[in-house]
């Protein structure tokens, strides 16, 4: 008998592509895959026929703060509080009908949902959806706090110093350096690498010739069963799980253009930016003289609807050489020949699926992971080179003619070329233990007192 899983995606986009990959991942291994989810940014149910879909109010679609986005924190802290009881209830619902749930397996920023998990006896699995690096970055903060690297006085002076603990990362990797909320970040951070530590298993969109080290790392330190089981988009595509329209006038326009020659801009689905940096990413594009498909999503300049904070002159100059449109396919983007290279924010998924399409990268970074993310992809990993000092023009257009025209970008090609290849001939034991796994947890509650 086929046992059920029950997935809790966090609602963002870069979170709920790998949760609905991960579903469909484990459903073509024989699993029965039920969906709890947020009214906030739901999923498609007809987009995944095979899976139910139980959806749940969340408190972020009535609060007009949180749900217009860009208040990432007030989201995390709603999810965690006002919808953590709605999720008992389905579950314990769930339970009380399905006598064959094997697990749960709920993003691990929604840290609450451990409790519940305990609570109604069933086992809960992490899966974090960004890399082991960032991840052992935030495990590290209470001991790098203690030692005075985040006090409010002195972060700023200290932001180029390297942090000993965490080679090659520096101050301003680990968390970024504008952020407005330092301790109410903190909290949300520890509180899921605690709420990581108590769950029966942790998955990661993550391979071993990428992170082989940082996995070791982590083993170390967790001792959790863990499933480096990515990267998930080989195995299912992203775009079903898509919250905007992706613009397939994208794929025509590159269809005209040559071979390696064009620039992918991105910056994913959360970060913003002002409208001075705006004028810098327009005119280091604009400067580079690279032909460039840019993704401008509504809402990337707070507040804007979409192009009028685009500097005077710049459609005019860049003409024909670049496109630009609101949202892409972006797998299918980076798999067209015509794309010689990829400017990110170094969202995880982003720089999975660069790495998987062999394309060099710009690398960007706002809040959270990418920082992290960032720093490995020029320091340690060598695939890509990072910004170092946000958004200038000149650093820009050097970047740009670096990746798409100098030997620096051809070598970072050829070893991207060696990482695909691994992929491509990758075994699927991490898979096969992950079912293992699964298959043998059992459920140590009461199914007939699980509904309240
Ligand atoms: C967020 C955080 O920003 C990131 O740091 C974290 O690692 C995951 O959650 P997001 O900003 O959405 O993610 O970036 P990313 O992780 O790169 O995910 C974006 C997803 O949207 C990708 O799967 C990408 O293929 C898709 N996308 C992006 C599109 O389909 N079209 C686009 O135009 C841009």
């Amino acid at each position: 008998m086929s046992r059920r899983i029950i997935l809790l995606p966090m609602p963002f986009q870069g979170h709920i592509n790998p949760m609905m990959q991960l579903g469909s991942i484990l459903h073509s291994r024989g699993f029965a895959i039920s969906i709890i989810h947020t009214q906030y940014n739901s999923p498609d149910p007809s987009k995944y026929p095979h899976f139910t879909f139980h959806p749940i109010p969340d408190g972020v679609s009535e609060d007009s703060q949180a749900s217009k986005g860009g208040d990432i924190l007030r989201v995390l802290h709603l999810i965690n509080t006002d919808c953590v009881p709605l999720f008992r209830d389905c579950l314990g619902k769930l339970l009380s009908i399905h006598d064959d749930i094997a697990c749960v397996i709920t993003d691990a920023i929604i840290y609450s949902s451990q409790a519940v998990a305990e609570n109604l006896g069933v086992k809960r699995i992490a899966l974090r959806t960004s890399s082991v690096c960032s991840f052992l970055a935030f495990a590290t903060l209470p001991l790098l706090r203690e030692k005075g690297f985040y006090s409010d006085d002195t972060l700023d002076s200290r932001r180029e110093d390297p942090v000993p603990e965490l080679p090659p990362l520096k101050v301003k990797d680990v968390l970024g350096i504008k952020i407005q909320n330092m301790d109410v970040t903190l909290k949300v951070v520890c509180d899921m690498v605690e709420g990581t530590k108590k769950a029966s298993g942790l998955i990661f969109n993550t391979f071993q010739d990428l992170e082989g080290s940082d996995l070791a790392n982590l083993h170390d330190l967790f001792r959790l069963p863990t499933f480096p089981i990515g990267p998930f988009h080989k195995f299912f595509s992203a775009a079903s799980s898509s919250l905007l329209t992706q613009d397939r006038s994208s794929v025509s326009w590159l269809d005209t253009q040559t071979t390696s020659s064009v620039l992918y801009v991105s910056f994913g689905s959360l970060a913003a930016m002002d409208e001075r940096d705006l004028t810098e990413v327009a005119w280091g594009l604009a400067n580079s003289m690279q032909p460039f498909l840019w993704a401008v999503r509504p809402g990337l300049v707070q507040g804007s609807q979409w192009l009028e904070s685009l500097p005077n002159g710049f459609l005019e100059v860049i003409s024909e050489r670049g496109y630009i449109v609101k949202w892409t396919p972006q797998q299918e983007v980076l798999s067209h020949p015509a794309v010689g290279g990829f400017w990110t924010h170094s969202g995880w998924n982003s720089i999975l699926e660069s790495v998987c399409e062999g394309v060099p990268m710009i690398c960007s970074s706002c809040f959270g992971d990418q920082m992290v993310n960032s720093r490995y992809i020029n320091d340690v990993w060598k695939l890509g080179i990072k910004l170092e000092d946000g958004f200038k023009r000149e650093e820009i257009e050097l970047a740009i003619r670096k990746i798409m025209l100098h030997r620096e970008g051809q070598e970072i090609r050829g070893k991207l070329l060696c990482l695909k290849e691994k992929i491509d001939s990758a075994s699927s034991t991490s898979l096969d233990a992950l079912s293992d796994f699964i298959s043998s947890l059992k459920y140590s509650g009461d199914y007939s007192s699980a509904l309240v």
